[in-house]
């Protein structure tokens, strides 16, 4: 074939293999994950194989599969992005908070130990300090994929102790965030090589001025990100749901993740990785995130599995042969030394035996952030080659065991719960913290849902059954309809509608009542929940022809001018009721202002809801 193909061929093996792999893996109980990290194994050593070859290399393969690699990296990176787009989408400040007292000193103390014995490990094994630190970070943190998996498949994500462990995750993969930001900072001091283009790193000044700029740099990104973003993003989420193109949607919302994402690091210097979980922590503030998220997931599912295919292919089996003691070590600690750290930080802050094994198990493997790091830690010749292989053997070794890992935490429970005087010892008396987390994670449920309730968008179907002047439209046209309407709130006695005023807004009750006082007489109306108002001045351009005020605490549906025309003229049914119910309510008007009824009219004369 004459064009070059190389990215279909990456592409088709990594995605075959990866299946193939992946199925294995999970028929035998294990992530599928493991099955992803083997298919990239199995390329790697194809890959050697086919370049120690001469005759390949003549035929041309060899070099064809070399360029596979770099498009392989380039395509895991895009999954990291996609990867961490997603932890910002999923990512909420108010359940990280609610379990700050634990997540946040734990992370940090068991990153600070798991990285000392990391480096520790590495002196032993004759690597320098900032090899080690590298090595330290790297194996001290886990991966959020294989945790949230993890505790999907045990049902674990929602309860305290699951809620914990994520927001412990969270505060990891953010102290990461972080170290990918400092370290070619100090990459310099800590005995790596800065790339010739790089600023000077070698003197105190050089470092303070490298931080001072690093720092600026991240600040004002995340300043113009966090103050544009939620201004702008869902307003133009909103913007394009409205075009009603499902593929419009997507695509905006994979151009916003790695719009950014790519921004922010030719711009601000700032990791993908970075950008792209900012990206999504804006879009997590709009109302359309989940229809953000469901959208995006195909995506991010699949270049996520070329990351783990294209960190296989990075690893070097000869390196179990190599350095079987150092592979040993590395494991020990990520599989032994680091849920004992963990276990031990949550009993010391005095919860439960069963809280601090979930906590554990979880953390008792290393994931994408390791990779990230020590693959930096080689960019900058901090970490020797052989580290990533080994962090990599690590990793691969610790995902396949952390099943078992789990079980053995099972079983330990199992048996303090069989043995009375030792549960009361480790579960009973402990439960005082633990109870105060869960009474916590309510509250912030409690306030979750009272929000969600004031900003509640309805559902079609709640649409139609309240308003069922909507019942003729089909269920897409609901839906956009859905997406056009705000919500708006008010107190009783609050005026809505002012007579004389220019129109702007539709009102749709969704709940309590308003009085209408019309200026042209003295009657009162009322109006109930399904009804409407607001739609006179609209149709005829004129000026409010009424005062219309809540009498309780009322919800409206509003759609505004430019919204209501637009409707009422891609549907003539809906303009000739809403229009008939205007006319009507115009008459009655007048009708009321000619004469005084004989015995006075302004009593309040409640009418029926409209509809
Ligand atoms: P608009 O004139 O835009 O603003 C005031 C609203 O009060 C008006 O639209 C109608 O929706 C409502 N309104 C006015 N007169 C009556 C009436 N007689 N009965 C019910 N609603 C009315």
């Amino acid at each position: 074939m004459p064009h070059d193909v190389t990215l279909i061929a990456t592409v088709a093996v990594g995605f075959v293999l990866a299946f193939v792999f992946g199925y294995f893996a999970s028929r035998f109980h294990l992530p599928p994950l493991v099955g992803y990290l083997v298919a990239g194994v199995v390329i790697g050593v194809g890959m050697n194989v086919l370049a120690l070859s001469s005759s390949a290399v003549r035929a041309g393969f060899a070099s064809g599969f070399t360029a596979d690699a770099a498009m392989a990296g380039q395509l895991a990176e895009i999954g990291v992005m996609l990867l961490m787009f997603g932890v910002g989408l999923h990512f909420s400040l108010r359940d990280l908070m609610a379990v700050r007292r634990i997540a946040i000193p734990g992370a940090f103390l068991q990153i600070i130990l798991a990285t000392v014995v990391g480096a520790v490990l590495a002196k032993v094994f004759g690597w320098t300090w900032g090899a080690g630190l590298v090595l330290g970070l790297s194996l001290s943190v886990a991966s959020t994929v294989v945790v949230l998996k993890a505790l999907e498949a045990r049902n674990g994500v929602e309860t305290p102790s699951g809620r914990m462990t994520v927001g412990w995750l969270i505060v990891e993969d953010l102290a990461m965030v972080l170290a990918l930001v400092l370290l070619p900072a100090f990459a310099g001091s800590l005995g790596g090589h800065v790339p010739a283009a790089g600023p000077d790193h070698g003197s105190d000044a050089g470092l303070a001025m490298t931080l001072l700029h690093t720092g600026l740099k991240v600040g004002t990104f995340v300043a113009l990100v966090m103050f544009f973003g939620p201004r702008v993003m869902p307003w133009l989420l909103r913007q394009v749901a409205r075009t009603g193109s499902r593929e419009l949607f997507t695509l905006c919302v994979l151009s916003v993740a790695i719009g950014i994402a790519f921004v922010s690091a030719k711009l601000f210097g700032v990791s993908y990785a970075l950008g792209a979980f900012f990206a999504g922590v804006i879009l997590s503030e709009s109302e359309l995130s989940h229809k953000a998220a469901e959208n995006s997931l195909p995506l991010q599912d699949a270049f996520a599995v070329l990351f783990f295919v294209s960190v296989g292919m990075l690893f070097n089996p000869a390196i179990l042969v190599q350095q079987p003691l150092m592979v040993f070590a590395v494991l020990l600690l990520i599989v032994v030394g680091k849920p004992l750290i963990s276990l031990g930080i949550v009993l010391a802050f005095g919860y439960p035996l069963s809280t601090g094994l979930l906590a554990a198990a979880s953390l008792a493997q290393v994931g994408e952030f390791s990779f990230i790091l020590a693959g930096l830690g080689i960019t900058y010749h901090l970490l020797p080659p052989e580290g990533l292989s080994v962090i990599l053997a690590g990793a691969l070794l610790s995902i396949a065991l952390n099943p078992l890992v789990f079980g053995l935490a099972d079983r330990i429970n199992v048996y303090v719960r069989g043995n009375a005087r030792l549960f009361n010892r480790l579960e009973g008396e402990r439960s005082g913290p633990q109870r105060a987390l869960q009474a916590e994670l309510e509250r912030v449920k409690q306030e979750q849902y009272e929000r969600s309730l004031a900003r509640k968008r309805f559902t079609p179907e709640e649409l139609v059954s309240q308003f069922p002047l909507f019942a003729d439209l089909t269920p897409e046209q609901r839906e956009l309809l859905l997406l056009h309407f705000e919500t708006r709130e008010a107190q009783p006695g609050d005026r809505l509608i002012r007579a004389g005023e220019k129109a702007d807004l539709a009102y749709f009750i969704a709940q309590g009542e308003v009085e209408v006082s019309p200026r042209a007489h003295e009657q009162k109306i009322k109006l109930q929940a399904g009804a409407f108002f607001g739609e006179m001045a609209l149709l005829s351009g004129e000026r409010r022809s009424a005062d219309v005020t809540a009498l309780d605490y009322s919800k409206f549906l509003t759609l505004s001018a430019r919204d209501f025309r637009l409707f009422l003229g891609k549907y003539p049914f809906l303009r000739q009721q809403i229009a008939a119910k205007a006319a009507e309510r115009g008459e009655m008007n007048i009708r009321a202002s000619r004469p005084p009824m004989p015995g006075g009219t302004s009593s309040t004369s409640p009418t029926s809801p409209a509809t």
